[in-house]
């Protein structure tokens, strides 16, 4: 292992608390328990043993993947709270380039895509307060070092595409840079504008399996609330928020 993230006990380049441990069910919970105590900071796990996904997923942990859960309590309107996990996509993206030179894609509503295959997966959940979320826990997780291709044909790791290990102690300081940087002035517009033009999902022909039902049709707009219109084959306009997005055909 090149770098045991359970020794890295301060985190002054983020300003706030590194809880590190070396195995966890999911980062997810653990976060939870702290934030509930009113704490923030980031979460971090050499390995968990039941990661989620989004959708009731699995998401395979083994050591040598980057999981970790940041804890914000952001002063944005609840409507608006589901940016939060375009914008961590957007800093995901970012990193990835700035660390490695490397262009991803992501996929509505945040995938992080190489060549079609997921290298990093953000999930987000909230506890719910009366203007304003109480907090959200956004858990991130990146395929590392670990060879996922050989267990996900759908999944790559960046090990992979670099032909190198890497140190995932220098990809997460960078991923929390470009979160904190654009949390610290957030705003939606810039938010959707960087999401745009780092997504290859507008203008494709999708498939959404979203709570209301499943949908057809051509991804036209990410609205200011990170919801994707989509333009039915009758010219149906949908509104989705939340949802499971494939895509049909290329752009
Ligand atoms: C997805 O694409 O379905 C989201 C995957 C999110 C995985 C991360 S790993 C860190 C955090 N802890 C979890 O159990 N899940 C998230």
């Amino acid at each position: 292992m090149m770098i045991n993230l359970a020794n890295m006990e301060s985190s002054s380049w983020v300003k706030v608390p590194l809880f590190s441990y070396s195995e966890v069910e999911s980062t997810m919970d653990v976060a939870r328990i702290l934030a509930e105590e009113g704490k923030i900071g980031v979460v971090v796990a050499e390995k968990q043993n039941r990661g989620r996904g989004r959708r009731g997923r699995n998401w395979l942990s083994p050591e040598g993947g980057l999981y970790f859960t940041l804890i914000v309590r952001p002063e944005i309107p609840s409507k608006k709270a589901h940016l939060l996990s375009l914008a961590s996509g957007v800093a995901v993206a970012r990193a990835i380039k700035k660390e490695y030179d490397l262009s991803v894609t992501l996929k509505w509503p945040n995938d992080v895509l190489y060549g079609g295959r997921k290298v990093a997966g953000i999930l987000l959940e909230m506890a719910p307060g009366e203007k304003v979320p109480k907090y959200a826990l956004i858990g991130i997780g990146v395929n590392v070092n670990h060879p996922v291709s050989q267990f996900e044909s759908s999944g790559v790791a960046l090990c992979e595409i670099l032909g190198r290990r890497l140190s995932r102690e220098e990809l997460l300081r960078s991923i929390l840079k470009e979160l904190y940087t654009i949390f610290e002035d957030f705003s939606p517009e810039e938010v959707l504008s960087r999401w745009r033009t780092l997504s290859d999902t507008l203008g494709r022909k999708v498939r959404v399996a979203s709570p209301e039902g499943l949908f057809i049709g051509m991804a036209c707009e990410v609205d200011e609330e990170g919801a994707l219109i989509l333009k039915t084959e009758e010219g149906r306009m949908i509104r989705i928020l939340a949802g499971e997005c494939l895509y049909l055909r290329k752009a």
